[in-house]
């Protein structure tokens, strides 16, 4: 098996009990994702892949001791022989990359950062994206919509954190994506999956009464 292969077995086996919508489905179509961006754009794409498959290993929304999980992470790409340039770079993407982590001030992320970046993104949007954030929703405990609750408009992380409504988070965040894909590839998916979002809030609330 080469090293990528394990790299993509590590992280079934990591997120193979997630039901947060960060599951290893989450992650092939995210790899899916940067494979057609990468048919466009000149990167090195093992660094993007390892990146890809490795972003949600250690997130701190979704494990309870991140700080052993990075070792761990650290361990099996040395392990498996990557430098550690090479490892320090998937680092910086990871923790470069989220939405969280860049509430405060815009990161400046590398080509393949701006790459697995826009793929995971794309999963935040769309036919999936509705899906997932109702999944997520449901798991940590939000209530669906509550047309009193206002979305919040300036956030810091642990703001951002704080249970609202699954309908606020599509204002808070999953309707802001579309203006912030790197990539040209990206940009023209995220306007048809934009277009589907706000037809199914339109809907949402007109059934909702509202
Ligand atoms: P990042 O890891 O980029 O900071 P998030 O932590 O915002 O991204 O979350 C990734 C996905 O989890 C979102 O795209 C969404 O589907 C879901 N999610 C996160 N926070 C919420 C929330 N408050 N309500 C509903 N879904 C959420
Ligand atoms: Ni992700």
């Amino acid at each position: 098996m080469n090293k990528l292969s394990i790299v993509k077995e590590f992280a079934q086996n990591q997120l193979k009990n997630d039901k947060t919508g960060h599951d290893f489905n989450h992650i092939l179509r995210v790899v899916k994702n940067a494979q057609l961006i990468l048919a466009v754009e000149s990167a090195n794409s093992e660094l993007v892949l390892v990146s890809a498959y490795l972003h949600d290993v250690f997130d701190d929304k979704l494990i309870e001791d991140p700080a052993s999980k990075r070792q761990e992470v650290r361990q099996k790409l040395t392990e498996l022989g990557y430098p550690s340039n090479f490892i320090d770079q998937v680092f910086e993407i990871i923790d470069n990359m989220s939405f969280s982590a860049n509430l405060a001030q815009k990161k400046t992320l590398s080509i393949e950062g701006q790459i697995v970046q826009d793929a995971d993104r794309l999963d935040a949007i769309g036919a999936v994206g509705i899906a997932r954030a109702f999944y997520y929703g449901g798991h940590f405990g939000e209530t669906m919509y509550d047309p009193e609750i206002l979305p919040r408009q300036q956030m810091d992380k642990t703001a951002y954190r704080q249970p609202g409504t699954v309908i606020n988070h599509f204002y808070e965040k999953l309707l802001k994506l579309k203006d912030q894909m790197n990539t040209i590839t990206a940009q023209t998916i995220a306007k048809q999956r934009q277009r589907f979002m706000l037809d199914f809030l339109e809907k949402f609330k007109s059934e909702w009464g509202q």
